[in-house]
């Protein structure tokens, strides 16, 4: 990727982050399960120092700093400024003291070969500019033995919570063809990429499985607008090209669309998303 393309990535999640701040509660209920994932696959307990790799608002930090509790501590990461602070006040907040906060790509993670049990990455991998330099940086920090694990979504037909809106809004303004290498919430869609990304950035015993679940939360379907709307890049770059009218006739397009996914009076999609772990021999 070029200088300026991953500037330009960078760039869009320092936007996002006043968003992903603003649903910080919502983004934690909705995808707990996969923070838990992470938690089970890294094999992370009581008394480890953990590494998080693209830590957003917080997660999977924040319900890691729990479990490793006073004995350990959870080191959050993340490049974007704007994530890093939302991610530290909601720590503050909580009262969470096991908690450290470094602004950095997973490229250059300014830790010493070794430092960790295990490190765990949320949603995040799918955009790292370099994945496999990123893949060895992790490799570098994590102790010899010690767990890393990766949750990426699976495609995006079996993912209605992206894929209604994707679709009502492409037939107004059409997609640009897509690289699947290029950072998106889909570059790892295809089962076995990530896991062969992995391997070959020499991880041992490298495991993948499909985590089928809900993505459940007590909202409306305004509420689900607003928040598809605002946390994504693409949607809110896509609706800027729009006229007021047009944003109104996608948004009630987009709210039929869903209606079944809101019938029990809140929000219900299913999803999946691929898990995917490995151990570290160490520096190779
Ligand atoms: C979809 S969000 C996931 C955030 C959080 N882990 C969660 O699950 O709620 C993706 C995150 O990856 C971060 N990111 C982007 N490029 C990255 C890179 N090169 N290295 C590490 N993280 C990166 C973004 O800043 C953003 O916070």
């Amino acid at each position: 990727m070029t200088t300026d393309k991953a500037s330009e990535v960078l760039a869009a999640w320092e936007v996002s982050s006043q968003y992903w701040n603003k649903h910080q509660a919502l983004i934690e209920k909705m995808f707990a399960i996969l923070s838990h994932a992470l938690i089970e696959d890294a094999h992370i307990g009581p008394g480890q120092t953990v590494l998080d790799v693209g830590g957003g608002s917080g997660e999977p930090s924040l319900t890691i700093a729990p479990i490793v509790g006073e004995s350990g501590s959870v080191i959050y990461t993340d490049p974007a400024a704007g994530m890093v602070n939302s991610a530290r006040a909601e720590a503050e907040r909580r009262g969470l003291q096991n908690i450290r906060f470094h602004q950095c790509p997973a490229e250059q993670l300014p830790f010493s070969d070794h430092s960790f049990d295990a490190a765990v990455s949320r949603l995040s991998a799918m955009f790292f500019r370099d994945v496999l330099d990123s893949l060895r940086e992790v490799l570098r920090v994590v102790k010899p033995g010690g767990y890393m694990a990766f949750v990426v979504w699976a495609a995006r037909d079996v993912n209605p919570f992206f894929s209604v809106v994707t679709e009502v809004l492409d037939r107004f303004v059409p997609a640009d063809d897509e690289d699947e290498n290029a950072p998106g919430a889909f570059r790892f869609d295809r089962p076995g990429k990530l896991k062969k990304a992995l391997q070959e950035a020499g991880a041992a015993q490298v495991i993948e499985r499909e985590l089928a679940f809900m993505i459940e939360a007590p909202i409306n379907v305004e509420h689900f607008w607003k928040l598809r709307t605002e946390m994504s890049d693409t949607f809110r770059s896509k609706l800027k090209k729009l006229t007021a009218d047009q944003v109104l006739i996608i948004r009630d397009t987009v709210q039929k669309a869903v209606a079944d996914y809101f019938k029990t009076g809140a929000m219900s999609f299913p999803a999946k998303a691929l898990v995917v772990s490995g151990k570290s021999f160490g520096v190779r």
